[in-house]
């Protein structure tokens, strides 16, 4: 306790709210890198973090209830949100996960705002230019929080509007003296819909199913695929933070295999999975490849390490040999390539703030399906992925993993503009 430091203890530290960008344009800091400021939002929304009891635990809520309200917009509309912090002794922020917003409306505790503390107001301001799937979520000690229900669903509509859709939000929450398990937000039979998005709000992968009816995978991380072709059964394993948005043929169930499943104009069928698993790499349409010329490359080893901490032996998961590596540094405009290989034992859902990134290789075979962009990209242990993407959005962006008790010991690293 006590640290103002984004996931954990002592990061941040060094990234307070203000500081320069090193962009080379004087008085050009973190603080200026907003959204608009000026005129009447269309859409407004107010949040409220405070302590109240869901499901017999004292859970941490955005308006008395966790999940929090889910905010529904639509691309291109101007949306201002006030966080309001009750009684979170912690503190609280608001990140949009997955929304590639202006760098001082990121939310990010000890990087781009202080923490609301209990009694303060925060204002967010942006335009979501990009439709799909997204989640908002406190970035003050998160892993503690986020847990205890410190999150909701953030959707962009079209800027048209969109077909029937629903969001099915799973969490898992800290109860402890009772085996924890996922729950999924809301009533277990719903009317029919075109599209179901998927939220994985837990630290670590779920695997998740569709039954009665042939699907087709729409989106991941709220990026449309290309020519979705139908699947019969495939097992989704949606990483922590990840979302894959499913298109239903007809009545299904979708749910959680052994776990909680929604029905869509049907009653509910447990989930066994068995299928196949979803391999994102070569499905859907061919899109061009991202070839390059690249004007960076940049190198991320995640590691497993073996400590003894005041005698008792532990282990910490570290991102190039270090719980504070160095800062990765790109120039606005430049196409970015990184290669991310996990010599651990553990997976690590990578998450780099404020830009989405294409899957270009894994393990060396090339991606050759429809694109596949990403922001909570599973690297599972031994895995190499290659990743471009366009530095495009200056300011400080955290770049963690997104199993939070993973980032809070420290597996976070940052990504600054020269
Ligand atoms: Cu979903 Cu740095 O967070
Ligand atoms: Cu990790």
């Amino acid at each position: 306790g006590g640290h103002g430091g984004g996931h954990g203890a002592g990061h941040g530290a060094g990234h307070g709210t203000g500081h320069g960008t090193g962009h080379g344009e004087p008085g050009r800091s973190v603080t200026d890198l907003t959204g608009p400021r000026d005129g009447e939002p269309d859409v407004r929304f107010t949040l409220t973090a405070r302590h109240a009891p869901v499901g017999g635990v004292d859970a941490l809520t955005f308006d008395g209830t966790a999940p929090g309200p889910e905010l529904r917009v639509r691309a291109g509309q101007l949306v201002e949100v006030e966080l309001r912090n009750a009684d979170v002794e912690e503190g609280v922020t608001l990140h949009w996960h997955g929304l590639d917003v202006p760098n001082a409306e990121d939310g990010v505790a000890g990087v781009t705002q202080d923490a609301v503390a209990p009694g303060g107001t925060h204002v967010y301001r942006f335009r979501p230019e990009q439709a799909g799937s997204y989640w908002y979520h406190s970035h003050q000690d998160s892993a503690r929080t986020v847990a205890r229900g410190l999150f909701g669903a953030l959707v962009v509509e079209p800027a048209g509007g969109g077909g029937p859709d629903a969001v099915l939000l799973a969490h898992t929450f800290p109860d402890p003296g009772a085996v924890t398990e996922p729950v999924i937000d809301g009533p277990v039979r719903r009317d029919p819909v075109e599209r179901v998005r998927i939220v994985n709000t837990d630290s670590t992968t779920q695997t998740w199913a569709v039954d009665g009816a042939p699907f087709t995978v729409l989106a991941i991380d709220g990026t449309d695929l290309t020519g979705p072709t139908p699947l019969d059964g495939a097992v989704l394993r949606v990483p922590a933070g990840g979302r894959v948005d499913v298109g239903l043929a007809g009545p299904a169930t979708v749910g959680l295999v052994d776990g909680p499943s929604v029905g869509f104009g049907v009653d509910p069928v447990p989930l066994t999975g068995g299928g196949p698993e979803f391999d994102p790499l070569a499905y859907g349409t061919p899109a061009a490849p991202e070839t390059g010329p690249f004007d960076r490359e940049l190198l991320q080893v995640l590691d497993t390490e073996r400590v003894t901490r005041r005698g008792v032996p532990s282990v910490v998961w570290t991102i190039n040999g270090s719980l504070d590596p160095e800062p990765a540094t790109v120039a606005e405009g430049e196409l970015v390539r990184v290669t991310i290989r996990n010599d651990g034992t553990d997976a690590h859902p990578m998450h780099l703030h404020g830009h989405h990134v294409r899957v270009l290789s894994r393990d060396g075979v090339p991606a050759t399906g429809s694109a596949w962009w990403t922001d909570s990209l599973d690297v599972g242990p031994g895995e190499t992925f290659e990743v471009a993407f366009r530095a495009d959005n200056p300011g400080i962006w955290m770049d963690h993993c997104h199993n939070l008790n993973h980032a809070a010991a420290g597996m976070v690293m940052h990504l600054t503009y020269e």
